[in-house]
This record gives C-alpha cells, sequence and structure tokens, in this order.
C-alpha cells in the first residue's frame, strides 16, 4: 500500500524525510521518492527499488536543509513499477508536485482533456493529473487550486502537495485513503500513518473524508471540500513504532482483517459505472462470446474460485471448471482457444498457478488474472489482469485478499451476466448488497470480543469438522483451512450432505461441528444435518444469520451476521472464520502472523 510522508517547519534535512519514510517500508512498496523546497526551488528525486536507492541517488543532498517535502513509496496500481511512474509527480511548470495513495476513476477522461489544454504528461498514473490540475486551476493561491483540483476528482485519494512559490506550506487532501496530520512545537507533519511520526510528536490529527489542509508551520487549518473551515480535535498517541506499524494491533493478521472494509472499497473502486458493475479491465474482452471458464488457484484463492463457479453456473449457462493448480499441471485438460483461463493468486507468484496458466496459454486459451501484486509473473504472463488493490499483505494467512477476491469475483460474475444479457432484479440486489457490504463488515467486525470467547471456548480441541452446503460450503472450505494453517488443529471441511457418507463416523463430544448455516435456500437441509450430528453427542457453533432461535436452541454456540443474498453469504462470513481462527491461534500462543512450515509467496512446487 502506498506510503506518504510530508514535512513542513523546523529545520529539517531532506534525510529526515527520507528516514521517516523508511518507517513505512512495513507496508510493501516498489519505488520511492521524494520532492523538497529548498531556497524556492522545487527538488525531486525519484528511484524505482528500495529507499536505500533513493539514499544513493540523494548523495550529499540528503544533508541539505529544507522548508517543505514530501515523499512516497509506491505500491503500482496504474503502471509498471519503475522510476518514471514513482511519485512524486510534478506540472508542466515544474513548480507543483504531488503524492498520492488511491485511485482516480475519471483519471482517463482528466487526462484527455487536459492533453487537449496543452498539458504533457510524462508518466502512466492516473496520479499525474491531480499534478496538472492544480496547475491548470492555480491562480497564486495554492489552498484555492487544491480545493478546485479535488472536486473534479472521482475515487479515492490521500495526497500532500508542495508549490515552489509557497515553500513553507504542505496541502493535504483525503477521501478514501488515510492521512494523518502530526502537530509539532514549530513544525507539523503528515503521513498515511502516525508510524513516520511517532519519533517527533504525540499528537495527531486523523483527516476525514473531504478534509483539506492547510499545513504551515505548527499551524494546521482544516477546510471540507466546499471551502468551509472545520475543527478536528487533536489526539494523544503514545505507541511505540512497531504497535503502530500493526495499527495498535497485536498481530498483523487481526489488522489485516480490521481493514475489511477499506479492502472492499478499494476493490469496488473505479468497478462500477452509474450504479452498473463496469470493470475496465475487461474492456478488451468479449465476454459475450465466452462459453467456457477455466479456473486455477491454491489455497485460499482455491476457495475463492469454487465460489465463483457456484456463482457463474447460477447464474449464466457458461460451462466453468475449478481446478487446484497443482493438479490441473500435470492432467491432460480440455482447455482451447475457445476457453478463457482464469488465474487466482494474491501473489502472482505461485509456481503451480503460474505452470497452469503457461499450459492454458499452450493449448490456444486467452489468460485472466485476479491478484494483488502489479507486475508479479502470473499478472505480467496474463493477457488481461484485474488488480485486487488491497495493499501488501503482510501476515501469511491470506484474508483481506480473500475478502478482496470474493468482491472482485462477484463483480466478475455480474459483467457476464450483463454481457450475456441477462441482468435481472435479482443481480441488481446482488449488486446493491456488495455496495452495503463495506457498511455491513463493520457490523460483522464488532462480533470480534464474542468471537474471541468463542475461540477460548474452543481453543483446547484438537479436532473440527468445518460443514456447510452451496456457498456455506466455501466457507467451510476456508474456515477449516484458516483454522489448520495457523492454529495447527487439525480441521476438516466437507459438504454437510457428505458427512453421512463417512466422517460423520468421526464425530463426538471431543470433535466439535463449525457449521454454517445462513437462512439461505438450503436452511431445511443443513438444520436436518445438524441433528444428525447432534445424535452424535458432538458440540456445534453455528454460523447463521439474524436472530435465529431454532439454531440457537439446535446448537451450542450461535454466532450472526447480518441477512444478505445468498451469494454473499461468504463475503460476509469471511471475517468471522478468519477471527475464530486468529484467536484461537493467539490464544494457544502461536504467532498467527509467522505459521510454521508456511510461506506468503509459494514459488516451488
Ligand atoms: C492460506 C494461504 C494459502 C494461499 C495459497 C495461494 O491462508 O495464504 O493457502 O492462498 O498459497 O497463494 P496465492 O493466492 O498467492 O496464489
Amino acid at each position: 500500500m502506498c506510503g506518504i510522508v510530508g514535512f513542513v517547519g523546523k529545520n529539517f534535512k531532506v534525510k529526515d524525510v527520507v528516514d521517516s519514510l523508511k518507517r513505512l517500508e512495513y507496508r510493501g512498496y516498489d519505488s520511492a521518492g521524494i520532492a523538497y523546497i529548498r531556497n524556492g526551488e522545487l527538488h525531486v528525486f525519484k528511484s524505482v527499488g528500495k529507499i536505500d536507492e533513493l539514499r544513493n541517488l540523494l548523495g550529499e543532498n540528503l544533508e541539505s536543509d529544507l522548508n517543505s517535502g514530501i515523499a512516497h513509496t509506491r505500491w503500482a496500481t496504474h503502471g509498471a513499477p519503475n522510476d518514471m511512474n514513482a511519485h512524486p509527480h510534478t506540472d508542466c511548470t515544474g513548480k507543483v508536485a504531488i503524492v498520492h495513495n488511491g485511485i482516480i476513476e475519471n483519471f482517463r477522461e482528466l487526462k484527455a482533456l487536459l492533453e487537449g489544454l496543452g498539458h504533457v504528461f510524462k508518466s502512466d498514473t492516473d496520479t499525474e493529473v491531480i499534478a496538472h490540475l492544480i496547475e491548470e486551476e492555480y491562480r497564486g493561491n495554492l489552498l484555492e487550486a487544491v480545493l478546485k483540483a479535488v472536486r473534479r476528482l472521482d475515487g479515492a485519494y490521500a495526497i500532500g502537495v508542495v508549490h515552489s512559490d509557497h515553500p513553507d506550506v504542505v496541502v493535504a487532501a483525503r477521501r478514501g485513503s488515510p492521512l494523518v496530520i502530526g502537530i509539532g512545537s514549530d513544525f507539523s507533519l503528515l503521513a498515511s500513518d502516525i508510524t513516520p511520526m511517532l519519533r517527533y510528536t504525540k499528537k495527531f490529527i486523523f483527516l476525514e473524508d473531504g478534509d483539506i489542509a492547510l499545513l504551515k508551520g505548527d499551524e494546521v487549518q482544516i477546510f471540507r471540500t466546499d471551502g468551509e473551515s472545520v475543527r478536528r480535535a487533536t489526539r494523544e498517541i503514545d505507541w511505540s513504532e512497531s504497535a503502530a506499524e500493526k495499527g495498535g494491533y497485536k498481530h498483523f493478521m487481526i489488522k489485516e482483517i480490521m481493514e475489511g472494509p477499506q479492502t472492499l472499497v478499494s476493490a469496488m473502486t473505479g468497478r462500477m459505472k452509474d450504479g452498473i458493475v463496469s470493470i475496465p479491465e475487461l474492456e478488451e474482452l468479449k465476454l459475450s462470446n465466452v462459453s467456457r471458464i477455466n479456473v486455477v488457484a491454491c489455497g485460499t484463492s482455491y476457495h475463492a474460485a469454487v465460489f465463483f463457479k457456484y456463482f457463474v453456473e447460477q447464474h449464466t449457462d457458461i460451462d466453468i471448471s475449478v481446478e487446484v493448480a497443482s493438479e490441473f499441471r500435470y492432467r491432460r485438460p480440455h482447455v482451447d482457444n475457445k476457453t478463457l483461463t482464469l488465474a487466482i493468486s494474491q501473489s502472482g507468484e505461485t509456481a503451480d498457478t503460474l505452470e497452469s496458466i503457461r499450459l492454458a496459454k499452450r493449448l490456444g486459451s486467452e489468460i485472466m488474472s485476479i491478484t494483488n501484486v502489479v507486475g508479479s509473473t502470473i499478472t505480467r504472463e496474463s493477457d488481461i489482469s484485474i488488480m485486487m488493490n488491497s495493499g501488501p499483505e503482510i501476515g501469511v494467512a491470506a484474508t483481506k485478499t480473500y475478502v478482496a477476491q470474493l468482491a472482485i469475483l462477484t463483480l466478475l460474475g455480474l459483467q457476464l451476466v450483463k454481457e450475456k444479457g441477462s441482468w435481472s432484479g435479482r443481480h441488481k440486489r446482488i449488486l446493491d448488497n456488495l455496495i452495503r457490504m463495506p457498511e455491513l463488515f463493520e457490523n460483522v467486525l464488532s462480533l470480534n470480543d464474542q468471537i474471541r470467547d468463542l475461540a477460548t471456548k474452543y481453543k483446547d480441541f484438537n479436532h473440527f469438522m468445518y460443514i456447510g452446503r452451496s456457498y456455506g460450503y466455501v466457507t467451510a472450505l476456508e474456515g477449516a483451512l484458516k483454522l489448520k494453517e495457523i492454529s495447527y488443529i487439525h480441521a476438516e471441511s466437507y459438504p454437510a450432505g457428505e458427512l453421512k457418507h463417512g466422517p460423520i463416523a468421526l464425530l463426538d463430544p471431543q470433535f466439535p461441528v463449525f457449521a454454517v448455516v445462513p437462512s439461505d435456500s438450503l436452511y431445511l437441509k443443513m438444520k436436518s444435518n445438524l441433528i444428525e450430528c447432534k445424535a452424535r453427542n458432538a458440540r456445534i457453533v453455528a454460523l447463521g444469520t439474524g436472530d435465529n432461535e431454532e439454531l440457537k436452541n439446535l446448537t451450542d454456540d450461535f454466532i450472526s451476521v447480518p441477512r444478505v443474498v445468498d451469494e454473499l453469504y461468504p463475503l460476509i462470513m469471511a471475517p468471522v472464520i478468519q477471527l475464530f481462527a486468529y484467536h484461537v491461534a493467539d490464544l494457544k500462543g502461536y504467532d498467527p502472523d509467522k505459521p510454521r512450515n508456511l510461506a506468503k509467496s509459494v514459488t516451488v512446487e
């Protein structure tokens, strides 16, 4: 996830800005850059690679004093990771420099318009339009120009701006991406989170969406986008830097689960137009001609693929097969030039998934991928790639990227429905529920304490049986994987209807069942399965919906999420299974961020 820092006032040196930027390294990045104003002149240095390469580039300039400065670590979204696309970006006059975190949805339209007015662009980024817009709107007042520029932006942004005519000022604005101001005695700072500022101050202002701030010395003025002045509370936070990296949470895993609402917003941003799904990456592809889809993935990404299969089968006539990539690559798959192959991989580097798309390509298939890492091998070898835009996931277990995958696959499924001409009220309801999902997620995440209590109750069992049907089975698959990989408890997942074909023999009071039982079309079937489990004296944790008295009576423990359309239960239930696994692992004294024997990116067979 991109990181921003900004400095103004006091006797700062360039190296102070760069050192602070280094505190954002944990967020992951592919390039870094700085713009600072010294003696009324704007200086910009940027480089692909690590911050140490930026340091080398700066050389003796590191010791220079500055009036103001902004710096950035970039996690590529629009345009490859290279020097040219690294931030800061400048306008045509070389007086304005800007750093940005987020995605500008209407950048293509704005770029065309600005080029028509004679602006010359130097990068492939969406960010650069903001620098040119500020130049276009500038009449001597930087704040006014930024206000006017951001009013023209659609999408998400956190920005920091400097202008060489205003050496002692930094202007900041946010909508949809976080931005925090640090207040010192004769200076003020800006950053994506408090981590890089803690060595200078403990006083912070958290900007709200639609805020624009003018930082000058230790004076901070805040306005709304319409120009109205507002006051924001200053908060004192005395965290250590390592606690701050984790947003105050004990582990990255729980921080990343809690980032679910923002992850959903990022996954959906720019992929809907006028209330209808519209994924720009798919413009090149004639989806209406697609009659067969072959999905390859591993682990959690495979579970997202199973969800997609159920969705596509239910809503279209497309033939869809889903394969674990390590199996697919050694078989004789029926894939040809009429098949679209979809690879799902958060890392974009999983060896089996990569080899599967190479095989599918040799067989003539077009390749589409969904990954979280721009420039990853799978992305580079795909004809079309859709980015998750989740920012780096540091915990080894996939959590927020699974949420992003489910959201994007829902959009992709809906886009297929639209292109096939079978859009109906049902699809509108799915999209409406998806749009509300960030808000519904807040509700589910507030169950954290209840889920920790549940984890305390069940942490000492050695086995767990996760069951579900249809979309509930997807949640069972992922729930069992999460539990086993970080808490080392043996967990199985079965379609509930399969229980009586063997696995039910395992059940007894020491082998609890985690049942996924939304009030969907298969509720009554699930209820029968629960009665069967009870007859074997198994304890049951039921993950259901609403205030279901029947389930409460039938089971030992009941957790409830809000009701949504059946297709979206895997999404709304994801935080529950993730939090349950997280708390069990933590209570057992394991480090959920670094489970034994596992790697974040599996680049070997
Ligand atoms: C589970 C997990 C793994 C990955 C799998 C595929 O929490 O992280 O099962 O999902 O290794 O990785 P990607 O998605 O990077 O291809």
